[in-house]
C-alpha cells in the first residue's frame, strides 16, 4: 500500500514525463509548511536549476495537468516555483479505510529480505546485567522485531560475556575463599551458589587484580587455564556459567526481551584454533610484545600520544587486535572475531548488527577490519549501533546512591514502586484483584522503561528520571498505554452497541490531521529500519496518540449516530491498530485494561 507522498510522487513523475523532465526531480515529501499545503515538491526548481528553464513556467506546466489526479487538488505554486499540494477529502478516506483494513496497518515489506544477526544484550557471567545491558536489551530488541516485521529473517544472539579475564578472575576468588581449587568441593552443591555470591565476589576480585601484580597474573593463568580445558578450571567455569544464566533469563524476561540464541563468547572457542591456522596462512599475525596481533590501521592513519616522560609518539589507531594474549589467551576480540567466522557458518547473515555501548567504537572498528581482512565478512555487513549511557542527575552514567551500578533487578522494582503509587492516586485500577493490579503495574513498569530508552535517538544520552519516565502525562510510557487501554474501549463499548465500522467521511480538520498522520507510518518504519533508529517508532506513536485525543475532542464518536458513527469507528480502529502496532516494534506489552 503506497503511502501519500509515493502516490503523489509517482503522478508527478508521470507528468514530468510528459512535460519531457527528469523523473528524479518528482519526489513530494510532506511538507514543512503545513499552513502552505500539506506535501510539497521543489521539483519544478531543482530541474529548473538542471535545465536552464524558468522554474515558474515548469511548475505552472505541471500545475496545469494536476487535474487528472485525485489524490490531490490542482497544487497551489508558492514563491519562485514550488508546489504545495493539498490531499483530496475522497483519497483520504481510501487511505484511512485501507489502513483499518490492513492487518499491517499500512505497512509495507522490504523487497528483499535478509538474514541479519543481532548481538545485543551481552551481560558477563557473574556480574549483574546493569543499565548498559538494559540500553542493548531494550535497543536491540526493538531493532529484531522492527526487522522482522519488515520481512528479514533475524536472530537475537544474547553474547553472554563467559570467556575472558573475569571467568578467571572468578574461578581463583572462590579458590580462594573455599581453601583450595577444588572443583569437588563446589560441586555437589552448585544450587547453593546463587549468582549474589558471585556478584559479591566479582567486584573484591577484580579491585584486587588492579592492585596486586601477583593476583592479577594467577587470573590470567586460571583463564588461560580454562581455555585450554584444563580441570577443575573447566568443571566449576561450566557452575558458575549455569547459576549465572538462569539468573539472567529471569531478569530478561522480567523485563520482557527474549532471544533466539543464548551462545556466549565461548562457543565460538571451538573455531579459534582454526582460526589462527587461517590467520597465520594469510600472513597477518604480527608479534607484538609477546602477544600476536592483527593491525588495522591504514597507512597515516595515527594519532599523537604524550607519554610520561613528556615525548610525543604516534600511535597507529584503531590500535592492533590482540588475537592471543601473553599468556597464550583469547581476549574480548578473539572470541568476537571467531564469533564471526561461527556466524558465518551457522547461519549465513548478510548483516551482523552489534547493539553496544558507543565507548567500544573503537573495539568493533579493529574487530570488523581484521574480519575483512581475514575474510570471514564483508566490512559492509558488520555495524556497530552504537548507543549513549543512562545518566545520573550529575550528568554522569548513572550510579545508585552507594556508588554501585544500579542493578536491573533493582530498577524494575523501583519503576513498579512508582507506578503503583501513580496507578493509586490516579484511582485506576481500583477495582481489579490484587493480581491483576500487579499484572498491570508490571507492564506500566516496563513500557516506562522501555519508553523512556527508545525515546530519544539512541546515541543520546539521557537522564534518569524515574518520575518523568513513569508519569501519565507527556511524552512516556504510561501514557500510550493509558491511550492505547482507552482507545480500545471505545471499541469494546461499540461492539456492546453493536455499532459497526462503516465507510469513511472526512467531515472534520481533525479527521483529516489523523489520516495524515495514519499514512506517515510506513515511512516512519522505512526510516527507523534504514537509521537503526527506533525513536521514530516512539516519536510516531506519541504524535498519533496526540493527534487522536485532538480528534476525539472535537470528534465525539458513540455520541454520534449512523453514517457518522460508523465513519469515526473506523478512524478509531485504524489508529488502535497501529498505535498496538508502534508499541509492539519497541517491545512494549499492553495491559488489557488500567
Ligand atoms: N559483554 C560485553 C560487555 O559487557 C558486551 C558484549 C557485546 N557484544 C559483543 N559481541 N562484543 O561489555
Amino acid at each position: 500500500m503506497k503511502d501519500f507522498s509515493q502516490q503523489l510522487s509517482e503522478a508527478q513523475a508521470d507528468i514530468f514525463t510528459a512535460l519531457g523532465i527528469d523523473t528524479a526531480f518528482s519526489v513530494v515529501t510532506r511538507s514543512n509548511r503545513p499552513d502552505l499545503g500539506e506535501f510539497q515538491s521543489n521539483g519544478a526548481l531543482q530541474a529548473a536549476n538542471a535545465t536552464g528553464r524558468q522554474p515558474r513556467e515548469i511548475a505552472e506546466a505541471a500545475a496545469a495537468r494536476w487535474s487528472a489526479t485525485e489524490i490531490a487538488e490542482r497544487p497551489e505554486i508558492a514563491g519562485p516555483g514550488f508546489l504545495n499540494f493539498t490531499i483530496t477529502a475522497e483519497a483520504l478516506a481510501a487511505r484511512a479505510e485501507a489502513i483499518a483494513d490492513d492487518p499491517r496497518a499500512g505497512a509495507t515489506f522490504i523487497e528483499t529480505p535478509r538474514t541479519v544477526v543481532i548481538d545485543h544484550g551481552g551481560p558477563n557471567v557473574a556480574k549483574g546485567m546493569h543499565v548498559g545491558h538494559l540500553r542493548s536489551s531494550i535497543i536491540g530488541y526493538s531493532l529484531k522485531r522492527l526487522f522482522r516485521f519488515r520481512g528479514d529473517v533475524v536472530f537475537g544472539d544474547v553474547h553472554l560475556g563467559d570467556w575472558g579475564l573475569q571467568m578467571g578472575l572468578l574461578i581463583i576468588a572462590l579458590a580462594d575463599e573455599l581453601g583450595g581449587l577444588d572443583a569437588a568441593r563446589l560441586m555437589p552443591r552448585p544450587a547453593q551458589l546463587t549468582l549474589e555470591d558471585l556478584e559479591a565476589i566479582y567486584p573484591a576480585a577484580a579491585a584486587r587484580a588492579r592492585d596486586e601484580p601477583a593476583f592479577r597474573l594467577r587470573a590470567r593463568e586460571a583463564t588461560a587455564k580454562l581455555q585450554s580445558s584444563s580441570e577443575p578450571h573447566r568443571t566449576i567455569w561450566q557452575t558458575l556459567r549455569k547459576v549465572s544464566l538462569e539468573t539472567l533469563q529471569r531478569d530478561f524476561s522480567l523485563l520482557g526481551v527474549d532471544f533466539d540464541l543464548w551462545l556466549g563468547e565461548s562457543d565460538a572457542d571451538p573455531l579459534i584454533p582454526e582460526m589462527i591456522t587461517e590467520l597465520e596462512r594469510l600472513d597477518l599475525l604480527e608479534d607484538s610484545e609477546g602477544a600476536r596481533v592483527i593491525r588495522v590501521a591504514k597507512p597515516g592513519e595515527t594519532h599523537k600520544k604524550k607519554l610520561a616522560d613528556g615525548s610525543v609518539i604516534d600511535i597507529e589507531v584503531p590500535s592492533p587486535l590482540i588475537v592471543v594474549s601473553s599468556e597464550g589467551s583469547s581476549m574480548y576480540g578473539t572470541t568476537d572475531l571467531a564469533t564471526i567466522l561461527l556466524r558465518a557458518r551457522n547461519l549465513e547473515p548478510d548483516l551482523y548488527l552489534y547493539v553496544v555501548d558507543q565507548r567500544q567504537a573503537e573495539h568493533f572498528e579493529q574487530v570488523f577490519r581484521a574480519a575483512s581482512r581475514a575474510g570471514f565478512a564483508p566490512y559492509s555487513a558488520l555495524e556497530h549501533i552504537g548507543f549513549g549511557t543512562m545518566n545520573g542527575a550529575d550528568g554522569r552514567p548513572f550510579k545508585t546512591r552507594a556508588g554501585g551500578v544500579l542493578k536491573l533487578r533493582d530498577l524494575i522494582h523501583q519503576a513498579e514502586d512508582a507506578v503503583r503509587a501513580r496507578l493509586r492516586a490516579d484511582k485506576l485500577g481500583a477495582t481489579f484483584s490484587a493480581q491483576e493490579f500487579e499484572g498491570v503495574a508490571h507492564k506500566v513498569a516496563i513500557a516506562a522503561i522501555k519508553f523512556a530508552d527508545l525515546a530519544n535517538f539512541r546515541s543520546t544520552s539521557y537522564v534518569f528520571d524515574l518520575d518523568r519516565f513513569t508519569s501519565f502525562e507527556g511524552r512516556s510510557g504510561p501514557y500510550l498505554l493509558y491511550q492505547a487501554v482507552r482507545i480500545k474501549s471505545i471499541l469494546t463499548k461499540a461492539r456492546e452497541q453493536r455499532a459497526e465500522l462503516g465507510p469513511v467521511n472526512i467531515g472534520h480538520d481533525t479527521e483529516r490531521a489523523l489520516v495524515l498522520v495514519l499514512d506517515a507510518f510506513d515511512g516512519v518504519l522505512v526510516r527507523a529500519y534504514e537509521k537503526r533508529a527506533p525513536h521514530l517508532i516512539a516519536d510516531h506513536a506519541y504524535t498519533l496518540a496526540q493527534q487522536f485525543s485532538t480528534f476525539y475532542s472535537h470528534c465525539p464518536v458513540l455520541r454520534e449516530h449512523g453514517a457518522v458513527r460508523a465513519s469515526r469507528l473506523t478512524l478509531v480502529s485504524a489508529v488502535l491498530a497501529q498505535l498496538e502496532r508502534s508499541l509492539d516494534l519497541l517491545g512494549i506489552e499492553i495491559p488489557e485494561r488500567m
